[in-house]
């Protein structure tokens, strides 16, 4: 048997046939490609997008154990946490398996286990998450520091994923965003502390990691150093600064593409998209990025965020502009821009019966 395994053509043949039996046997997830969520297209003004091609998914792997395995929102004020309960909705609606968890400042809902909200619109809208969405309820303080943008003095509440030791892997996704496909199979990712994409649209001026998607492994350890880190940040120092300290040489880099495309990406010119595409020879072709891409953050400044409402004036001088290309007229930019907005929109409305643009009483939760 060994001067047979030794032979030449044994060993150049033996790994080759392992390999093709493996494909052969595991083959039949290749069919099973996601596909852009039916209830997304239709809400775009282009109901006719092609379903996507964008990654093989991982999150038919039998023998898993999701629920050692959360995504993770934290909720600063009542704003933020209709948009987390909007992205709870989104995972349920895609399939994923992992736990959901969501993070809350504890006054918005003393018991977490209650079933009656009361007067409060916070409590109702936590309780359905927790009913309808599945979302687990964890109440937290927020983390706060006092620091020169008011935006992101409270970001760093979503460090508190490193202390939810409860799960081997939590992955933290910004609530200012669109979840557009499952995303499951980070989970199954080799080990590493922290997983993040590059903020590819610094690139290359500023070489930094992305903090809006952020696969985390829970530790004591870990979340000792993360509170240390925050305990010592200075007046520009928010969560991703932070988690760049501690992470950029020992972080596993995901690919931006198809894990975090920001809206902005569809406003810029034909020839800036070489960042995103990570190739200057690709061709930018806005349909197939944006049936691809499983996550989307709502970056569009100095449009405001989807729930503030977008005035006329601002739509017309900020969609992306039509262009003719080989003779041919096209706005699919600005289909798909637009798309999203007034997708966002549609769905908070059903989701939190909120009407974007409409002023909540602004309420902050501290200890
Ligand atoms: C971290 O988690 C522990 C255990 O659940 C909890 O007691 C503690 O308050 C948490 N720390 C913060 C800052 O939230």
């Amino acid at each position: 048997m060994s001067d047979v395994l030794s032979s030449r053509r044994v060993r150049v043949w033996l790994p080759v046939a392992v390999i093709l039996t493996i494909l052969f046997a595991f083959g039949a997830r290749y069919d099973a490609l996601p596909s852009a969520p039916t209830g997304w297209s239709k809400a775009g003004s282009s109901g006719t997008l092609p379903p996507s091609g964008g990654g093989v998914s991982l999150a038919t792997e039998p023998n898993v154990d999701w629920s050692r395995f959360a995504y993770t929102q934290y909720v600063t004020d009542s704003h933020y946490l209709c948009n987390s309960v909007m992205l709870f909705e989104r995972l349920q609606h895609v399939g994923s398996r992992a736990d959901r968890v969501m993070m809350y400042p504890a006054p918005m809902l003393e018991n977490p286990d209650a079933t009656d909200g009361g007067s409060s619109d916070d409590a109702r809208l936590l309780i359905k998450a927790r009913d309808e969405y599945g979302a687990k309820l964890v109440p937290i303080t927020v983390q706060r520091r006092a620091s020169a943008d008011k935006t992101w003095a409270e970001s760093y509440t979503k460090l508190l994923a490193f202390n939810q030791t409860q799960y081997d892997r939590v992955l933290s996704l910004d609530s200012d965003s669109v979840l557009l496909q499952n995303m499951d199979e980070l989970f199954l990712l080799p080990p590493c502390p922290v997983a993040m994409p590059r903020a590819y649209w610094l690139y290359p001026e500023t070489m930094i990691l992305s903090s809006q998607v952020m696969l985390v492994t829970p530790s004591e350890v870990e979340f000792g150093h993360v509170m240390d880190k925050i305990n010592q940040a200075g007046r520009d120092d928010y969560d991703m600064e932070i988690v760049n300290y501690l992470y950029k040489d020992s972080a596993l880099v995901l690919p931006h593409r198809p894990y975090d495309l920001l809206t902005g990406e569809f406003t810029l010119d034909e020839d800036k998209h070489r960042w995103y595409l990570g190739s200057d020879t690709e061709e930018w072709d806005p349909v197939k990025v944006f049936n691809e891409a499983k996550f989307l953050h709502f970056s569009d400044w100095p449009v405001p965020k989807p729930w503030l409402g977008m005035s006329d004036s601002v739509r017309q001088s900020k969609q992306p502009k039509c262009h003719v290309k080989d003779g041919v007229e096209s706005c699919a930019e600005r289909e798909i821009w637009l798309g999203i907005y007034r997708e966002f929109v549609e769905r908070r409305k059903r989701v939190c019966g909120r009407v974007a643009g409409e002023p909540l009483r602004r309420r902050r939760f501290s200890s």
